[in-house]
Order: structure tokens, then sequence, then C-alpha cells
């Protein structure tokens, strides 16, 4: 299976919902999906999942389907979750609290190392054993501790400033969920998370006529 430089961002939009259903099926025994059982669980065609994975150089045989587990590994290697990742949150609020509190991300490979915040009350305390420390220390504890990505959970007003210091370190991966879509350079990688456009998005649904 070789990786083509050339997949276009709807596949890639499309691989952790693929990874996310194998990985349910694998942990409940299934062993083996037909292409037509996997697009009716998934809403997509049996023709869209074919070519999707024919971007990878296609998985599956005629007549026998897909192999959940082997599939399930193929795409978590794909999407670079079979290796492991230092994180650190800026921002130790609300959300920084609660993404920190998850334990589903450290499952994945991504090892949430420090926070950082501004308010000098959160300094110095934990969760669930991250220390939360000065952003004065961030640039150094990046340099010093091989951090690979950023989450951005500070305040909108600061969310730019904050990415600026991160990428100026060295970290080529911004998870920014401040609502704000942050600028940077070529070479880094970003996903900006805006919870409450699903939000708007629901409300429309939920008015339409
Ligand atoms: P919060 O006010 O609880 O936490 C923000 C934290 O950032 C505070 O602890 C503050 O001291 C710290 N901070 C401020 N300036 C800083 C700086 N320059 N460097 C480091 N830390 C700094 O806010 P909350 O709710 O955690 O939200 C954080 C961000 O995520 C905001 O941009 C918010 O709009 C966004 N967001 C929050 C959601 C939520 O469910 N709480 C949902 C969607 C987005």
């Amino acid at each position: 299976m070789q990786k083509s430089s050339r997949v276009s961002e709807a596949v890639i939009r499309r691989l952790p919902k693929y990874y996310r259903y194998l990985k349910d099926m694998q942990k409940s025994g299934v062993e083996r999906i037909s292409s037509k059982e996997l697009s009716k669980k998934m809403g997509l065609t049996a023709s869209q999942i074919r070519q999707d994975f024919n971007c990878f150089g296609g998985f599956g045989q005629q007549g026998y389907g897909y192999h959940v587990s082997e599939l399930c590994d193929e795409i978590r290697k794909i999407l670079g979750l079979d290796k492991e990742y230092n994180v650190i949150i800026a921002g130790a609020g609300n959300l920084g609290q609660a993404l920190a509190n998850y334990v589903g991300f450290e499952k994945e490979g991504f090892n949430i190392r420090a926070m950082f915040d501004v308010n000098p009350r959160l300094v110095g305390l934990s969760i669930r054993g991250v220390q939360i420390l000065d952003i004065d220390s961030m640039g150094d504890y990046i340099v010093n501790n091989e951090i690979q990505v950023g989450i951005v959970c500070v305040p909108k007003a600061k969310a730019q400033e904050v990415t600026d210091e991160m990428v100026k370190r060295g970290i080529k991966s911004i998870w920014n969920f401040a609502p704000v879509d942050v600028e940077i350079p070529e070479n880094v990688a970003v996903e900006n998370v805006h919870l409450s456009d699903t939000l708007y998005t629901l409300s429309y649904k939920m008015n339409e006529d």
C-alpha cells in the first residue's frame, strides 16, 4: 500500500470516518465485510469506497470484500496513527482542561506533555498528571521536549500570537479551537476546529421548513 501524493482533501477527510467504523467493527470481532455492507453502514456508495481505497493502491479482493483488521491497520498507518506524538496545550481553561482530561487522544499516540497558561492561579496545577506551566516557558519547552503538535485553547484574540510562538519554536502541526482561522506558513499543518459552526448548521436544519 502506497500513499499517493495526489490524494484529494475530500478523501483525506473521509479516512477518519473509515477508521472509526472499522475500529468499532474490529472491536466487535467482525472479521470481514463486503464493500456493499461497508457502504451501507457508512452512507457512501460501494464505488466511492473502492475509489477512495484505490488512492492508496486498493485493498480488498473481488468476492471476499475487506478484511476488517488489515484494512483498519492500513488506514491507521495512512493516518499516521501508528506513531507517537508529543503534544502541548496552550490555554488551560475549560476546553484545554477538558481535552487534557480525555484519555482517547493518548490511546492513538497523542501524548499531552504539558499545558500553558497566563493565569497564575492555574500555573502549578495538574490535570490528570499534566502540569500547567507559565506561558512564558512554552517556547523553550517546545524545543527541549520535541513537541510536534500544539493545541490552541486560548481566547480568540490571543490565538494567532500563541500559534506564532508555537511555529517559531518548531511545531509543525496546530490543532486550533479558537474561533478564528489562524495563519501559518506553508510547511505547517493546521486544523481549525470550530465547534459552533456545526451547532449553527444544526440550528439551520432544526429550522428548515
Ligand atoms: P477559558 O476562558 O475557560 O480558557 C482560556 C484560557 O486561556 C484561560 O485559562 C486563560 O487564562 C488562558 N489564556 C489567555 N490568554 C493566554 C495566552 N496569551 N497564553 C496562554 N493562555 C492564555 O475559555 P475556554 O472555554 O476554554 O475556550 C478556549 C478557546 O476555545 C476560546 O477561544 C473559545 O472561543 C474556544 N472554544 C471553546 C469551546 C468550549 O466548549 N469551551 C467551544 C468552542 C470553542
